[in-house]
């Protein structure tokens, strides 16, 4: 009788892909192979705080005009993406210090206001991340790691609310390049969407113009929002900068960031077309 029990019991771990003798998920390590809201769950909580959001210029919900301004950017985003049928967003800028990750924090903060929506975004900036800082957060395991195929996509990310995981770096990663044109990048991001399903996945890429990095990237992604900086970008960098783009994928559209005149309390100004 017991041997029955045992074989039935076994049998079940096989079938849920929770045995001890199974090998680690590559993306899921083990956790296995639960449903997607058991993944979801199993990330890791980290709650903002809201002193370091502020420093940050991290938009928490129901702040009037900058989150209503967010607001707007995320229906367009989501409207234009789902009639295409794109799941990948990359954000970047012609050049440094745009505003790109308070950008790509605030859009995934509000794409977290809808509860139909659930959000990642990854660090892919690899010389200079900054979602940790701006977060807040410290994990064991970097984002490279998991791109890498070295760690479990759970034992780096984790969820700032329930519907918004992050995957950052504390520190830059050497052989950026190198690591973001990887053949096992493509297999490890589909396994990630497979196992998490997102509405959508958020790159917070380096500047376009300023090495390869994101151009070598571009091919995992299904669009670009290009963040430029009033009185830093000139119209040539923008020029440039979507031709380069719509060369390699969708050019989603551009975003006018730290514009004095938008009448935003902290000076926020995002115009997007
Ligand atoms: N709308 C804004 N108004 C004023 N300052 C802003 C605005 N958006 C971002 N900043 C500030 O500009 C600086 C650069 O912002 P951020 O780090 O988001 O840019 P980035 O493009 O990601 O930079 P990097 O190229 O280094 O990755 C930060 O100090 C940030 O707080
Ligand atoms: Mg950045």
């Amino acid at each position: 009788m017991e041997r029955i029990q045992a074989a039935i019991a076994k049998a079940r771990a096989e079938r849920q892909g929770t045995h001890d003798t199974a090998a680690p998920h590559p993306v899921l390590g083990n956790a296995g192979q639960h449903d997607i809201s058991g993944h979801w769950e199993a990330l890791p909580r980290h709650p903002l705080d809201p002193k370091v959001a502020e420093h940050n210029r991290i938009v928490q919900s129901g702040q009037g005009g900058e989150s209503a301004a967010f607001d707007l950017m995320r229906t367009r985003t989501l409207k234009m993406m789902q009639e295409n049928g794109w799941k990948r967003l990359a954000i970047t800028s012609p050049t440094a210090g745009c505003g790109k990750s308070t950008v790509a924090i605030n859009l995934g903060l509000s794409l977290t206001r809808r509860d139909d929506v659930s959000t990642i975004l990854i660090e892919a900036d690899m010389r200079r991340p900054s979602l940790a800082d701006k977060l807040g957060i410290r994990r064991n395991y970097l984002a490279a790691d998991v791109l890498r195929g070295a760690a479990p996509f759970a034992d780096n990310a984790c969820r700032i609310s329930d519907r918004f995981a992050v995957s950052t770096n504390d520190r830059p990663v050497p052989n950026s390049s190198d690591l973001l044109q990887a053949p096992q990048v493509g297999e490890i991001l589909r396994q990630i969407e497979q196992s998490y399903a997102p509405t959508l996945m958020i790159f917070d890429m380096p500047p376009l113009l300023v090495n390869d990095d994101t151009i070598g990237f571009l091919n995992h992604v299904d669009c670009v929002m290009l963040v430029a900086a009033a009185e830093q970008t000139s119209i040539k960098q923008v020029d440039e900068s979507e031709r380069e783009i719509a060369s390699h994928t969708n050019v989603l559209g551009v975003v006018l960031n730290k514009c004095k005149f938008s009448g935003g309390t902290y000076g926020y100004g995002y115009d997007y077309y």
